[in-house]
């Protein structure tokens, strides 16, 4: 696979420079959230971002600050979850994680950082353009990260591995993979179509996408950690199992999961009919959707 399509070089000098310690060059805490941010990642959410902007005629500028507060948000979540408390990986984006490389205290804070440095950078964009859309879409963020979004999905991910198979279902699987994975998959789609300006019927149905497109990206995880290897990956394969976690592929078995993938690809390919069918300008979006389909890590 090349490489994916839809970003500028600008999105990861953006990064660079929100991320540019200054004088705190040389303090654990910023080398930390810097070598988490800045090396490397498919950057997934900030590509749909852009994606769901470039539906319009003219897709607005003010789009890279939030694909990178996004960014910023998912990767504090990643440092977190590889956490000895949570997950316990070693291994992300191809290199040691955080914590691997920092000790765990400074993996705690870098996650911290770069939380709270997102929000920075949302809210000196929400200043500068008072008017529009800027603050809805600040406000997508936070909640699908939040207590009600992946924040609740990654307590419920923790709480099923503690669960006895036998009392686990599909539909808890399903709930827990929509809030961790889903919900910021859905931001994603949200805040392109709000700071695009896009009406209220494209929202829902880029809403409705981001659902099952979120799905199906979880899906997929769960299954390349069966299937892949850990050069393809960048992570550590053959983890979910030995950990006792719930996964679609755990609970349903690989032919299912797969099934079940297919399901919720189909989903999201109806719906980008339904937004081509509206005049929109879907090549950039059925670009991405294509990539992530066919990606293999
Ligand atoms: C990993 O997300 C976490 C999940 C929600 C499955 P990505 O697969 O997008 O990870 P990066 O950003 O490319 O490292
Ligand atoms: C998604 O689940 C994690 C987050 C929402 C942060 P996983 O725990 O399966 O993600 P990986 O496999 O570690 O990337
Ligand atoms: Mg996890
Ligand atoms: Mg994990
Ligand atoms: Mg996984």
């Amino acid at each position: 696979m090349g490489s994916w399509p839809g970003l500028s070089r600008d999105f990861e000098q953006l990064l660079e420079a929100e991320l540019n310690p200054g004088k705190m060059a040389g303090y654990p805490v910023w080398e930390a959230a810097r070598y988490s941010l800045l090396g490397g990642g498919k950057r997934v959410r900030p590509r749909l971002l852009v994606a769901a902007c470039e539906l319009a005629a003219s897709p607005p500028r003010a789009a890279l600050p939030f694909a990178a507060a996004l960014e910023m948000i998912h990767t504090y979540s990643l440092i977190h979850d590889d956490l000895p408390a949570m997950d316990d990986d070693d291994f992300r984006r191809g290199q040691a994680s955080c914590h691997k490389a920092f000790g765990e205290a400074t993996a705690i804070l870098a996650g911290d950082l770069l939380l709270n440095r997102a929000c920075e950078l949302m809210i000196r964009v929400c200043l500068e353009n008072p008017e529009g859309p800027c603050l809805k879409a600040m406000g997508i963020l936070m909640e699908a990260s939040g207590g009600v979004g992946m924040i609740l999905g990654q307590d419920r991910d923790l709480a099923l591995e503690r669960s006895p198979e036998k009392e686990v279902e599909l539909a808890d699987v399903l709930w827990m993979a929509e809030l961790k994975t889903s919900r910021l998959i859905r931001a994603a789609l949200l805040m392109g179509g709000w700071l695009a300006d896009l009406d209220q019927e494209v929202l829902d149905l880029l809403g409705t996408m981001g659902t099952s497109l979120g799905l199906a990206f979880q899906i997929k995880d769960d299954i390349l950690d069966c299937v892949s290897s850990r050069d393809t990956l960048g992570k550590t394969p053959l983890k979910d199992q030995g950990a006792g976690k719930k996964t679609f592929v755990t609970l349903a078995g690989l032919e299912s999961a797969r099934t079940l993938l297919d399901e919720k690809e189909n989903q999201v390919l109806r719906i980008l009919d339904q937004l081509e069918a509206k005049g929109l300008k879907t090549g950039p979006l059925a670009g991405l959707v294509a990539y992530l389909t066919e990606r293999n890590y």
